[in-house]
């Protein structure tokens, strides 16, 4: 580790670089995550993890909490409306040794914020203070994912950001939109650059960061910490090099495609690893001419050596 490299610290933990690879349900994975940190991003979390799942020995936790050295700093991030079970839920989570603990108060899907979950939260400050004030003990630092508010009539992102600075919270990620807005209209880089002022630990900016010249804008605009980019790094984890993906040979994406399907492989087994990778392999080849019955025949097959042939005969027509 260059001491030289650290940007800012979560807790005692120091991050080198302000690039970071957005937790994504379904799509950041150990192997993405893997990916990622070779590539550039600076710590990963994971895909959200329901604590009632933890609670439960969901036979379908393994995987999500399951990673390797490679990706640390890593953040596990626990979701639910219970502080209690939250607690519950950290500790399990602590005995696999996460650098960080991150609390998810921005997930807009209506199953999860209406039972007062992830973004649900927001309409509860009280509730976060409590969440912060039992996990203070815990023994590893704990971070916030964060929208700007419920909806339009109460953006109260400047009262839920103090109230996770006053109990504890290391770090804030923000999403500059609110539940109501869930991925329309544009993320709020204004709002994010109020947080970034009324608080004294780090923020991150997240939100609309497509390419490298949205990174540097976000930067500027926001004085954050750090960028956190989730839509922009599917299929394109060069954006954490600071290349931009349309310099990069057709051969070089596939050789890219190919290790990250192996370890999709190796992670999951041979014919889920197949099928997981397929959104993946889809957001690659956004930049590729594909026939569409080829996308079609590589999106559909479920056998590696003819996924890779297909790959093959894509990437011909692309030279
Ligand atoms: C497919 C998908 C899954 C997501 N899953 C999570 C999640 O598990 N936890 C979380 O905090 N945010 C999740 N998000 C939100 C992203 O982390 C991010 O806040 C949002 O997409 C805005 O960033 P972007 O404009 O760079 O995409 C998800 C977003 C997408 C598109």
């Amino acid at each position: 580790m260059d001491p030289d490299k650290t940007c800012f610290h979560i807790g005692p933990v120091p991050i080198q670089g302000d690039l970071i690879l957005a937790p994504m349900d379904g799509i950041t994975d150990s192997p993405y995550r893997r990916l990622t940190r070779r590539f550039g991003s600076a710590m990963s979390y994971t895909e959200f993890i329901n604590a009632v799942d933890i609670i439960h020995k969901s036979p379908l936790l393994e995987s999500r909490l399951k990673f390797t050295e490679e990706e640390r700093p890593l953040a596990i991030q626990l979701l639910d409306n219970d502080p209690e079970r939250i607690e519950k839920a950290a500790l399990y989570v602590k005995q696999l040794q996460p650098e960080i603990l991150d609390i998810n108060f921005g997930c807009c899907a209506r199953s999860v914020a209406n039972r007062g979950a992830g973004a649900g939260l927001l309409r509860e400050p009280q509730k976060i203070a409590q969440i912060f004030t039992k996990l203070s003990t815990i023994g590893m630092p704990v971070t916030a994912k964060i929208r700007l508010g419920w909806d339009e009539t109460t953006r109260n992102y400047l009262e839920i950001a103090r109230i996770i600075e006053e109990n504890g919270g290391k770090l804030i990620a923000v999403h500059g939109r609110t539940r109501q807005q869930t991925y329309t209209g544009q993320a709020d880089w204004d709002a994010i650059a109020r947080i970034k002022q009324a608080v004294k630990i780090p923020v991150i900016g997240n939100g609309d960061v497509r390419n490298l010249e949205d990174i540097e804008r976000m930067r500027e605009y926001t004085k954050c910490d750090g960028v956190m980019i989730a839509r922009g790094a599917i299929g394109n984890p060069w954006i954490f090099s600071g290349i931009d993906k349309s310099s990069i040979p057709p051969q070089q994406i596939m050789d890219t495609m190919i290790i990250h399907l192996n370890w999709m492989v190796e992670f999951y087994g041979a014919a889920h690893g197949l099928i997981r990778f397929r959104k993946h392999a889809n957001a690659y080849l956004q930049s590729f001419t594909v026939l569409p019955e080829l996308r079609n025949e590589l999106l559909t097959c479920s056998d590696k050596a003819t996924f890779v042939q297909i790959l093959t005969r894509i990437l011909l027509v692309n030279y």
